[in-house]
């Protein structure tokens, strides 16, 4: 199978296209003819070496934690899924290897929901990870229907999310992004504020606030301490709020199918900002970069 993959720890410079094996197909897992791979920022920080000491990572590495495609095969004991399904899933193993960035990956079925039939298959691909994020993120600080949320970075993959559950939860949402996403943040539901120096007397002018979540570190955490408590602060980026703040995603197929009702119901949609072609993932990960994404970023293949 034609794969991207890295020879040691690099950037997006040592991405290469190159043959591999078929993977090997283990019981309980599936083998999916990619349709599309999602970018998410974690894949060109753990290629760069950035999560060696949390991670078991093996060369050569195949980037890659979100995937849609077909299932192609089924294990011997991966009943859950037949032949032909259409399914998306965030596929990440214990140890690190062999991700989406391929034409053939294997999946665990815990891991894998069918794919919903709105969207399609690159829209597909750029939910999981950042999605699942989001929705752990917003249970994690409790949220429920008439209060109010802040989101931190609000228009980027995981922030585009957590708006739109947040939304079809009949939460508030206060949205922070730069001024060119302000009507992106509405058209999803949320009122726009803009980031940076001032931000907590803008924040003043929305009233109360019951939680807050942050996608994007800096002093994010710091500023929703002025607003909310600390128990309904949660953080993907700041260790400070603690075990019971700090969110990092587990694969989880349930929490994914709950996430394609949503997008099949019409409450949840993905605005993908450039789908690339698989041989194309450097720039995809240039683009990433920039710290610039509204919605997602997918590689085709
Ligand atoms: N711990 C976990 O499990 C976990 C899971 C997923 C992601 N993450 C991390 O969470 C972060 C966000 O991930 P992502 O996929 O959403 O990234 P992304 O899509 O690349 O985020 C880009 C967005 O960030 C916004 N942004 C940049 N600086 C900002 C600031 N200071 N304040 C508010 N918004 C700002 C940008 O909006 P403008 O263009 O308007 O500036 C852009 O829309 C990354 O660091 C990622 O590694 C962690």
């Amino acid at each position: 199978m034609k794969a991207i993959a890295l020879r040691e720890y690099g950037s997006a410079d040592d991405l290469r296209l190159v043959d591999l094996p078929d993977p090997k197909v283990g019981p309980a897992e599936v083998l999916i003819r990619v349709k599309a791979a999602g970018i998410n920022p974690v894949d060109w920080k753990l290629a760069g070496g950035g999560l060696d000491a949390l991670m078991e990572v093996r060369f050569p590495l195949v980037p890659g934690w979100d995937v849609a495609g077909v299932v192609e095969r089924v294990g011997l004991d991966a009943g859950e899924f037949a032949v032909g399904d259409e399914v998306f899933g965030y596929i990440r193993k214990d140890w690190v290897q062999q991700g989406a960035y391929a034409e053939l990956v294997t999946a665990n079925v815990r891991m894998l929901a069918k794919k919903p039939r709105s969207l399609d298959w690159a829209q597909a691909a750029g939910v999981p990870l950042a999605g699942q994020t989001a929705y752990r993120s917003l249970k994690r600080v409790g949220l429920t229907a008439g209060e109010t949320v802040l989101i931190h970075a609000a228009a980027g993959g995981v922030g585009s999310f957590a708006t739109q559950i947040a939304v079809a939860l009949g939460a508030r949402v206060i949205g922070t992004a730069s001024e060119r996403n302000h009507d992106y943040l509405r058209a999803l539901g949320a009122e726009p504020v803009t980031y940076g120096e001032g931000l907590a007397e803008r924040l003043r002018e929305f009233g109360p606030i019951d939680a807050a979540v942050d996608f994007v570190g800096g002093d994010a955490v710091e500023v929703s301490r002025q607003f909310v408590s600390a128990h309904r602060i949660a953080s993907v980026a700041n260790p400070e709020v603690g075990p019971h703040g700090y969110v990092w995603v587990r694969p989880d197929g349930a929490e994914l199918a709950e996430l394609a009702r949503l997008a099949d119901d019409g409450k949840l949609t993905v605005h993908v900002d450039h789908a690339l072609p698989l041989a194309e993932a450097a720039e995809g990960w240039r683009l990433s970069q920039s710290g610039r994404t509204r919605g997602k970023i997918v590689l085709t293949v």
